[in-house]
């Protein structure tokens, strides 16, 4: 451990700001590389002081130079690549979304592969969004890391080109890589992407505010901090091959989620409400192929982090770091 040093592509999205962070507690030196500059979910979870400790680099993921520059200078030891634009982003742009997921994901294992020697494997976010919707599988399916993949979206399919590059850059070059592919990740800096409005609603319960979550129905919950720690598992195992894997978790109906919120700030229980239409996304998925491969991976039980995520958000409210009207405002 104490030769390792990571990049995290993304890092300044959700579920990077939550690697860093882990990372940083560890004491574990850690490189940012990040089209954006501000590092406003970071602030939501590390001190001043923590954030000093992490290297920001800025530069795009569609630029290898850029990013084998990143590498070297810092002497990387592990890649998680997280970087990518979420399905409404890549739905508005299609051409912007494929630079960025699919040329940008290429880049990152073009570089592993020339440095092979120093860094082990490519750790990266793919999505349960490779699958197609419940209707299309049999009744009550349940997804196994090799279930038929049938994206609906254009971010979904830029997502199974990802697992076939790293396919291919196994087969050709033998590069190893896990893949996984994370649903509802939930937590503080979970704030864009379809499935973020379950967090905005455990924000505007902690302010006691009204809000919509856009969506119901069945789909699997995983606490972002839980799955931070999941990928830096999976970027010490000793793992080879390109295995591409489902993230497990619980598999709450949303009205089980908005119990948990109410019981977690039970002063705006009517406030919450949701819509009851399914998404285009498999209701439960297998996650035993990845801890097969990284060992058990810890899944914090939901009311447990719903009621953590409620507390975070009331001191951040408290200190001023958020400002909730605000941040509601811009997601509704
Ligand atoms: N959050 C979820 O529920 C979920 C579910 C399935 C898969 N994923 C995948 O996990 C990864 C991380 O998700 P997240 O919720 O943290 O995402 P996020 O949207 O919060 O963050 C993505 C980060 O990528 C950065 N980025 C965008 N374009 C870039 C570029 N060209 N070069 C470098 N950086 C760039 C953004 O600035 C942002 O900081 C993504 O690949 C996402 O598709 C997330």
């Amino acid at each position: 451990m104490a030769d390792e040093r990571f990049l995290i592509t993304g890092a300044l999205g959700c579920i990077g700001a939550w690697t860093v962070h882990n990372l940083v507690r560890e004491g574990v030196p850690v490189t940012v590389f990040d089209l954006a500059t501000k590092p406003r979910r970071l602030q939501l979870l590390l001190s001043d002081d923590e954030l000093a400790k992490v290297n920001f680099v800025a530069g795009d993921i569609a630029d290898l130079p850029a990013f084998e520059g990143a590498l070297d200078e810092n002497e990387i030891t592990h890649v998680i690549h997280l970087a990518g634009l979420q399905v409404p982003f890549c739905k508005a742009d299609p051409p912007l979304g494929a630079r960025v997921n699919v040329v940008g994901t290429a880049n990152v294992f073009e570089a592993v592969k020339r440095r092979q020697e120093r860094i082990g494997k490519v750790v990266y976010a793919s999505s349960v969004a490779v699958f197609g919707a419940p209707e299309d599988y049999e009744p009550g399916a349940v997804m196994h890391d090799d279930s038929t993949l049938m994206p609906h979206t254009h971010y979904g399919v830029y997502k199974q080109a990802n697992e076939g590059t790293a396919h291919v850059y196994w087969l050709d070059e033998g590069v190893s890589s896990i893949g996984f592919r994370p649903y509802v990740v939930y937590g503080v800096g979970r704030d864009q992407g379809i499935t973020s409005t379950p967090t905005t609603a455990m924000l505007a319960a902690a302010a006691n505010l009204p809000y919509h979550i856009s969506y119901g129905g069945r789909t699997v919950f995983q606490y972002a901090d839980d799955t931070a720690r999941a990928f830096i598992q999976a970027a010490r195992a000793n793992y080879a091959g390109a295995g591409a894997f489902n993230l497990g978790g619980f598999a709450p109906d949303m009205q089980d989620v908005k119990d948990a919120i109410d019981r977690a700030a039970p002063e705006a229980a009517d406030k919450i409400t949701f819509e009851d239409i399914q998404l285009p996304f498999p209701q439960e998925v297998d996650g035993s192929g990845l801890e097969a491969a990284i060992g058990t991976v810890a899944h914090k039980p939901l009311a447990e982090g719903v009621a953590e995520t409620v507390t975070l958000f009331r001191d951040l409210i408290a200190t001023g770091k958020i400002d909730a009207e605000a941040y509601i405002a811009e997601r509704s």
